[in-house]
């Protein structure tokens, strides 16, 4: 007895439950120093160069060029020569070969684009790679059946596509943004943010290896000047940006009566709405994915909770319970779940609607948490308290911030997720069905989750009513921006 209580005493006990750091390497990404703009299959000097920095320590990464309206002009005619060279009629089942490589050479090459897309590598790694590869495997398999997607419509490329993308999700946009203009036999010029164009550049070398014909994808980088040059240029066909509602709307007075097509997804400003009789620890698993998932910085994040009035005290104990064991830091690290905020604009932004939080009334919390030095970080807060007129119940945050506010009866639910500018999506947890599909059928929202949120997939279409946007990316609906129809 006496030796098992010796053995007992020298066990290893750990004194300190804390994560150690699982950092992921960064050996296996090779940087350039320089980068140009990859136009007609190589690389163009820039003219005008900009450097891009890391968020998370403001440590240079590389030189980026600011693409001019010259450099513009050349990545549309390299995208029309290759347009009107054969990829437009080239049989669907060809291209769709080209978007299977792309889509198996991402998979291959998962790791080192998911190190450099910058944020915490867990959500990378596990939602952005496996996305944006089963994004161009699902478009593969529409090349080849157009025809029976749209049955006597006869479909046909609309020419060269100008996408404009936002650093959310750099990756991953510009696979929903290529995918589907490839498979429907378009040429594109692509401009990633200014503040996240590596994978995109990356992205270029999968080109190489997939040879994918020259001009066919041509990336040209800068900020809203670029931008701008490529909703301006007259033989672009049809322009399809993710972005902010300012630059949206913008961008549809420039195009009105020009005849190119668009398609806009812009912000958001999502009710999650918890019924009384929800799973509830399920819910607050759904709250934390909803708005903290990708550092808030999600158009379609949860960003206003909606909590039934009898359920608020047990939810909002077992929240803030939950946010002290978000572990914020190092994007790399495995364990990290809020890594940092993409810029200094945006951090400015986020804490100018916080102040305003706080000043209105609401009242704010925030767990213990020890933000690194360098770099951009905001903690994950919540407001409770808030009133529907309130800023920060009212605009967009794209941050870390949760917004609580409460309701009675399923009306009320309704009319509180509504009243905003914005559609883009909303949730529901509730344990029944009838009473979700009564709800979906009332939220003016693109998208609907019922008892999960953030859930993703090629197939399922995706997009906007009202200030968020129209048409639609994924699925068959997401073809037809990308389609013109003899009718
Ligand atoms: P932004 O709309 O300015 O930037 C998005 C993209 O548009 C970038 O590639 C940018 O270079 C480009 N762009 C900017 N001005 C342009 C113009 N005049 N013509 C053509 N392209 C232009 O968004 P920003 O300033 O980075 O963020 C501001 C706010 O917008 C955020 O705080 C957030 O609320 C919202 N936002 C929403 C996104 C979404 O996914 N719906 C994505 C990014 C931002
Ligand atoms: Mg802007």
């Amino acid at each position: 007895m006496t030796d098992l209580e010796r053995k007992h005493d020298r066990a290893p006990v750990p004194r300190d439950w804390t994560y150690a750091p699982a950092p992921e390497s960064r050996e296996i990404v090779r940087l350039d120093e320089r980068y140009g703009h990859f136009v007609g299959g190589e690389w163009l000097e820039p003219a005008e160069t900009y450097e891009t920095i890391s968020p998370a320590s403001e440590e240079t990464l590389a030189t980026i060029g600011q693409a001019t309206r010259e450099e513009v002009d050349r990545a549309v005619g390299a995208a029309r020569s290759a347009f009107a060279d054969g990829w437009s009629s080239l049989p669907g089942s060809e291209r769709a070969k080209y978007l299977f490589r792309i889509a198996r050479i991402l998979q291959e090459r998962s790791r080192e684009l998911a190190v450099l897309d910058g944020k915490p590598i867990k959500e990378s790694r596990d939602v952005d790679l496996p996305l944006a590869a089963a994004h161009f495997f699902y478009y593969a398999g529409w090349a080849d059946k157009l025809e029976y997607a749209f049955p006597n419509r006869a479909p046909r490329p609309v020419g060269v596509a100008g996408q404009i993308i936002p650093w959310n999700f750099p990756l991953l946009m510009l696979a929903w943004k290529i995918a589907p203009a490839l498979a429907c036999g378009n040429t594109v010029v692509l401009k990633p943010a200014e503040t996240t164009p590596l994978t995109a550049l990356l992205f270029c070398d999968v080109l190489r290896q997939a040879e994918l014909p020259a001009g066919v994808v041509n990336i040209v980088t800068g900020d809203g000047r670029t931008g701008a040059a490529i909703v301006d240029h007259a033989d672009v066909d049809k322009i399809a940006f993710t972005g902010s509602t300012e630059v949206g709307k913008a961008i549809q007075r420039q195009l009105a009566g020009s005849g190119k097509k668009l398609t806009l997804e812009l912000g958001g400003k999502a009710a999650n709405i918890v019924f009384d009789d929800c799973a509830l620890d399920q819910a607050v698993e759904g709250i934390v994915n909803g708005i903290y998932f990708n550092q808030g910085h999600v158009c379609c994040a949860g960003s206003r909770l909606l909590v039934q009035e009898s359920i608020y005290e047990p939810l909002v104990e077992k929240l803030k319970r939950r946010l002290e064991t978000l572990r914020v830091g190092d994007p790399l690290d495995k364990n990290t779940d809020v890594g940092a905020i993409n810029s200094r604009m945006q951090l400015e932004k986020i804490q100018e609607l916080v102040a305003a939080g706080e000043e209105e009334g609401a009242e704010i919390y925030q767990p213990p948490c020890r933000l690194p030095e360098k770099g951009y970080w905001f903690a994950p807060t919540v407001f409770t308290n808030v009133a529907q007129s309130y800023r920060i119940a009212q605009e967009e945050i794209f941050g870390p911030v949760l917004s609580v506010l409460t309701f009675r009866t399923p009306e009320e639910a309704v009319e509180k997720a509504n009243n905003t500018p914005y559609g883009l999506s909303a949730g529901v947890w509730t344990e029944k069905g009838s009473r979700i599909l009564w709800m979906a059928q009332r939220l003016r929202a693109g998208v609907v989750w019922a008892n999960t949120f953030n859930r993703f997939d090629p197939s399922s279409p995706f997009g906007g009513y009202k200030e968020s946007g129209f048409g639609r990316e994924g699925g068959l609906h997401g073809l037809e921006p990308y389609l013109r129809f003899d009718e």
